[in-house]
Order: structure tokens, then C-alpha cells, then sequence
């Protein structure tokens, strides 16, 4: 893994959305993972900031999103798709017919899963996944639990992860869905490349648990130490407790 502190997460969301930028220009028909929660919303800013100001063209890139509430249909404001919508695609010029969601009302969740994955080989796969991480090690719902399920599935939420969505519920932890439909591991460690962002002291056991710790699936994040391709994007806070032998790079403040 490669990780960075940043000062601020403005920086890194600016060195992240400058990269992203520079991979669409390289090859206008890349295809994105994306995750949403707290964390990405500088990106998603920074990214509609460089199409407005440098004309990023996004016509032809693809997007997969990791996860979607079961239950809960794109209008739903606390959706994925409507935060994606709010934060990144009514800004820019992305083609709706190369926007991939899970859909979390499907007859049936299974089938929807398997329609997922074809989606995604049908795309040639991910080239950049772009993750978040909870603070139990969660990445995209594949919650700690005593087995994993590797590819796209209905997930059981945790209190402590229904809690952290509260904000996009009216500060209700009740009111966040019980279940999600999500990316498995296998699916998400195919991407050719993963980019996960960290902010925040309540990050810093997760991420020292990731970089140090064993493989385990009480830690989904530690299997991304089977990819070789792991970019870790951190604050000060979240890489508190990453010995600095890991720290490939450090930037500074620029
Ligand atoms: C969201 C997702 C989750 C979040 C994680 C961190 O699509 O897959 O794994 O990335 O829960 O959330 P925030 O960024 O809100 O701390």
C-alpha cells in the first residue's frame, strides 16, 4: 500500500480529483468505482470545480457506485443515487446511460446482485475504485463478521454503521435501512486500482488495523493488502497510529 498524509482533506481531494481528471483525459472511457458517505464530498466538489473551470469531458466515462440501501428507490433523498446525483452527476457532463447503480428496489436481490456483476465485466471492469472506510474497517457494506461474502450481495448493516448514515435521515439512526445491497470483497479487490481516503481520528484504529494488522474478516479493510495496486490517502489524525516505515510519501502543505 502507498500511503499519503495530507494537512487538510481539501488537499487530498485536490490531488485525488487532479488525478482522476488526468486518468479521463488519458482515457476518455474510463471506468469509475465511486463510494459516497462524508469523506468523498471534497472530491465530488473538487471534480464539478476542474469540469467548470478546465472543461473535464466525462461523456464517455463509466461509474459503478460500491452500494445502495435496499429498499430505498433513487428519488429517496437519503438514497445513494440522490446523493450522487446532488454531489457529482447534475454538475457535469456524464452520459446517465454510463451510470450504474444497484437498485434497492428489485423484486429480487439476488438476481440483482448477479445483474451487478455482469454490469461490471460487461464495462471490462473497474479501473479506479475510489473508497471510504468505516470506522470498524467496513469497506463499502461488507461489514466485520465471521466470513465475507466476495461478490456483490444484500448486506446486514451494523448499528454503529446505521448510526454513522444518521445525517441523511434526519439524525435518526431508526430510519437509516436495515440492509444494503454492496460490492463484495472480490469484486471490489478486481479493480485494477483502489484510491481509499481516510479522515479523521475516529478512522485511526480502522487504518492501523488495515495497514498493520492481519488479514482478517473482523476487518474487511485488511484484505486490501492483497492488491498491489493500494493508494491510502490520510490525514494526520487518521495515520496517527501508522508507523511511519509505511509512509511512502508525506506532503506537505503546498
Ligand atoms: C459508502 C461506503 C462506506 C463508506 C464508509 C465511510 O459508499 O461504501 O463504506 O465509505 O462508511 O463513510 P464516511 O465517509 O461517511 O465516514
Amino acid at each position: 500500500m502507498k500511503l499519503t498524509v495530507f494537512r487538510h482533506e481539501r488537499e487530498a481531494a485536490a490531488v485525488l480529483a487532479d488525478r482522476i481528471a488526468a486518468e479521463v483525459a488519458a482515457n476518455p472511457a474510463l471506468v469509475l468505482g465511486l463510494a459516497t458517505g462524508r469523506t468523498p464530498v471534497p472530491l465530488y466538489q473538487r471534480l464539478v470545480d476542474l469540469y467548470r473551470r478546465r472543461g473535464i469531458d466525462f461523456s464517455r466515462v463509466t461509474t459503478f457506485n460500491l452500494d445502495e440501501f435496499w429498499g430505498l428507490g433513487p428519488d429517496h433523498p437519503g438514497s445513494y443515487r440522490a446523493y450522487m446525483q446532488r454531489h457529482l452527476f447534475a454538475h457535469v457532463n456524464i452520459d446517465p446511460a454510463r451510470v450504474h447503480f444497484l437498485n434497492g428496489l428489485a423484486p429480487d436481490a439476488e438476481r440483482e446482485c448477479a445483474r451487478y456483476e455482469r454490469a461490471i465485466a460487461e464495462a471490462g471492469g473497474i479501473d479506479l475504485q475510489v473508497l471510504g472506510i468505516g470506522g470498524n474497517g467496513h469497506i463499502g457494506f461488507n461489514e466485520p463478521a465471521g466470513a465475507l461474502n466476495a461478490r456483490t450481495h444484500l448486506a446486514v448493516l451494523k448499528p454503529q454503521t446505521r448510526r454513522a448514515n444518521a445525517s441523511f435521515f434526519g439524525n435518526d439512526a431508526s430510519r437509516v435501512p436495515a440492509d444494503a445491497l454492496s460490492m463484495g470483497m472480490a469484486t471490489i479487490l478486481q479493480s485494477r486500482t483502489v484510491v481509499l481516503v481516510a479522515m479523521g481520528r475516529g478512522k485511526r484504529r480502522a487504518v492501523e488495523r488495515m495497514v498493520h494488522g492481519p488479514l482478517t474478516t473482523r476487518v474487511p479493510a485488511s484484505f486490501l493488502q492483497l492488491h498491489p495496486q493500494v493508494e491510502v490517502l490520510l490525514d494526520e489524525a487518521a495515520a496517527e497510529s501508522v508507523t511511519l516505515s509505511a509512509l511512502s510519501v508525506t506532503a506537505a502543505n503546498p
